[in-house]
C-alpha cells in the first residue's frame, strides 16, 4: 500500500498536528434507561467520579488558558506541535463531561451547583494567581489527572462492575490524560522554571484538590433540596412513587411561633419552603430505601425558582409558562396566571 492510500484511507484519522497527542473528537450520547449510580450499583464509587467529573469542563478551560497564555512564545517544534494537541483534547474532554454532569443531573444528581461552585473557585484563581501560578497549579493537576488516570490503566479491575454504556467516556478520557501528562510540565520548564514556584504550588494544589474533592462529593450526596428539585420530577420512595406538585407556601402562623415579623416572608424569599407531592404510586416505604429520580418533566423550574417568580412578580415570560405547565398545582398555575394578567 502506497503512503498516499494510507493517507486517504478513511480508517485513518487525519492528523490534526505534528506529534503523538491527537485529540479524539467523541460525541457520547448517554442512555436515560441507566441506572443513577452506573458503577457497580454503588452510590459512593458513582459520587467520587461524579464529584471528579464535576470540576472537569471549567478546571480543564482553565488549564488551556494558563497553557495558552505562554504558546507564541514557545520556540520548541515539538513542544508547539505538543501544547496544539494538549489544548485540543483538554477542550474536547471539557464538553464531553459537560455532557456527563448534565445526565447526573436528569438522574437528580445536583451537578450544576457544584459545577457553578467550580466555576467561581476558577475565575477567582484567574484573577488572583499570576501567569506563572496558574500553569504550576495547572502541572500540579495534570500530575493528579495523569495518576488517577494511569492507575485506573494499569488495574482494569477498577472498572470492574461499571455499566459498560459509561466505561468508554472514563477509558478515553484517562488514555489522553495519560498521553499528554508532561505537556504542561515541559511548557513551564520551557517558560517559568522556578522551583518554589511549582512546588509550593503543589503544596496548596495536593490539600485543595483532596478537600474539594471531599466537600463536592458531599455538596452531590446532599442531593435534594429547593434549589435541585423541579415541578413534575418523579421520584420512587422504596415502593412508591411521588410527582413534585407545587411549593409549601409558608403561612403566616410561623411569624406568630416564632414572634419574628415576617418570617414567613422571608422563607418564601430564599426558596427553603420545602414542597408538596402528589402520590403516583402506592406502596411502602421502608427506613433505608434508596431515593431514585424515575423522571423530570422540564429542568428550567425548580422551587427556589418558582419561588422567586410568584415573589418578585418580575418574570412575566416565566409566569406564563408556569401558568401552562399542567403538572403545577392548580392553585399555583392560577396565582401565575394572575401575574400575567397584572402585567397587561
Ligand atoms: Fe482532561
Ligand atoms: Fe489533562
Amino acid at each position: 500500500m502506497t503512503s498516499k492510500a494510507v493517507a486517504t484511507s478513511p480508517k485513518t484519522p487525519k492528523k490534526l498536528n505534528n506529534s503523538d497527542i491527537q485529540p479524539r473528537k467523541m460525541d457520547f450520547s448517554f442512555d436515560p434507561a441507566m441506572p443513577r449510580y452506573w458503577f457497580d450499583d454503588d452510590q459512593f464509587k458513582t459520587i467520587l467520579l461524579t464529584a471528579l467529573s464535576c470540576t472537569f469542563p471549567e478546571g480543564e478551560r482553565f488549564f488551556v488558558r494558563s497553557v495558552r497564555h505562554y504558546q507564541k512564545q514557545i520556540q520548541d517544534p515539538l513542544l508547539r506541535e505538543q501544547v496544539k494537541g494538549f489544548i485540543g483534547q483538554e477542550a474536547h474532554h471539557g464538553n464531553e463531561h459537560d455532557a456527563f454532569n448534565h445526565f447526573m443531573e436528569s438522574k437528580g444528581v445536583p451537578t450544576g451547583k457544584v459545577d457553578e461552585f467550580v466555576n467561581r473557585g476558577m475565575r477567582f484563581m484567574a484573577k488572583h494567581l499570576s501567569p506563572q501560578r496558574q500553569l504550576a497549579k495547572t502541572c500540579a493537576l495534570e500530575h493528579f489527572t495523569a495518576m488517577l488516570a494511569e492507575l485506573m490503566l494499569e488495574h482494569p479491575d477498577f472498572f470492574k462492575g461499571m455499566d459498560e454504556r459509561m466505561l468508554p467516556l472514563w477509558l478515553w478520557h484517562a488514555v489522553e490524560e495519560s498521553e499528554h501528562k508532561a505537556v504542561a510540565f515541559d511548557v513551564y520548564q520551557d517558560q517559568v522554571d522556578s522551583y518554589w514556584v511549582r512546588t509550593s504550588e503543589m503544596a496548596f494544589t495536593t490539600v485543595e484538590f483532596i478537600s474539594f474533592t471531599i466537600f463536592h462529593y458531599y455538596q452531590l450526596r446532599k442531593g435534594m433540596d429547593d434549589a435541585t428539585v423541579y415541578i413534575g420530577d418523579i421520584w420512587k420512595f422504596g415502593d412508591v412513587e411521588l410527582q413534585v406538585s407545587a411549593p409549601r407556601a409558608p403561612c403566616s402562623k410561623i411569624s406568630q411561633r416564632f414572634n419574628i415579623p415576617n418570617l414567613d416572608r422571608f422563607v418564601g424569599e430564599r426558596g427553603i419552603t420545602g414542597w408538596y407531592y402528589r402520590v403516583i404510586k402506592t406502596g411502602a416505604i421502608h427506613v433505608g430505601d434508596e431515593v431514585t429520580l424515575l423522571h423530570r418533566e422540564d429542568d428550567t423550574v425548580n422551587i427556589h425558582t418558582l419561588m422567586q417568580c410568584a415573589h418578585t412578580k418580575a418574570d412575566k415570560a416565566l409566569a406564563g409558562k408556569l401558568a401552562q405547565l399542567t403538572v403545577l398545582d392548580d392553585e399555583w398555575r392560577e396565582k401565575c396566571a394572575k401575574i400575567v394578567l397584572k402585567a397587561r
